[in-house]
């Protein structure tokens, strides 16, 4: 049997970055399920869809072929044969990825190509729902959060890096809402799975919570 390790947390937490160092250590490929929901909001915005319409995103998204591969250890997406890997980290994909994320056929399909990819390899697998949903009989579930003026000052460091204005008290307005939203919405909200165990990274360093995590997993195994 292929072994799991899902980590889930709210935007900002370091879920990516400590997932892959978790990965690497362990010898695990990393799968991160939020650059499926990008890729599949980049085919929602090439077919001109409007985000408030279910209906139209539930019928689009039929026709969506989101595949990934693993190449030279990091994680390649493609949308129709098409590797999309640097169209989907821009603003507008991540909007549309919070609206279409919501609709249930997106979910479902996204969902089954999940389980599918842990079928067969050891994965380190992140996102909103893996230890809820996607994978409920995980080795590990952690979630990983921080202090919404942690991951606002995070986000503000990586803005002001790349040169872009921003005001770090409306980044953390940003942040609250979007947690909200995140964790009151019908299908798979993002809640921390009962058998999950809770790390607050505000205070650690990335190092720090992946040995954290690399150690809980030892013990278990
Ligand atoms: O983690 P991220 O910003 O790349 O995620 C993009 C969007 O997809 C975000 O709005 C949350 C959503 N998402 C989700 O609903 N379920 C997941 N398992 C992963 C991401």
């Amino acid at each position: 049997m292929s072994k799991k390790i899902a980590i889930d947390g709210p935007a900002g937490a370091g879920k990516s970055t400590i997932a892959k160092l978790v990965a690497k250590d362990l010898g695990f490929i990393y799968v991160d399920t939020g650059a499926m929901y990008r890729a599949m909001a980049l085919y929602m915005i090439n077919n001109k869809i409007d985000p408030a319409d279910s209906e139209k995103i539930s019928e689009t998204c039929k026709s969506a072929d989101i595949t990934i591969k693993h190449e030279n250890g990091i994680q390649v997406v493609y949308l129709n044969g098409e590797n999309v890997n640097s169209l989907i980290r821009t603003e507008a994909v991540g909007n549309m990825a919070s609206a279409s994320s919501v609709n249930g056929d997106v979910r479902k399909k996204l969902v089954e190509l999940q389980q599918k990819l842990a079928e067969t390899v050891d994965v380190v697998m992140d996102g909103r729902d893996i230890g809820t949903v996607v994978l409920p009989n995980a080795d590990l579930k952690i979630f990983l959060t921080a202090s919404s003026r942690v991951r606002a000052e995070r986000r503000f460091k990586e803005l002001t890096a790349k040169g872009e204005e921003c005001s770090i008290d409306v980044i953390e307005k940003d942040i609250i809402e979007r947690d909200y939203r995140d964790s009151h919405r019908e299908n798979s909200p993002l809640k921390q799975a009962d058998d999950a165990v809770l790390v607050d990274s505000s205070n650690m360093t990335i190092e720090e919570v992946a040995g954290r995590i690399i150690e809980l997993y030892r013990s278990k195994s």
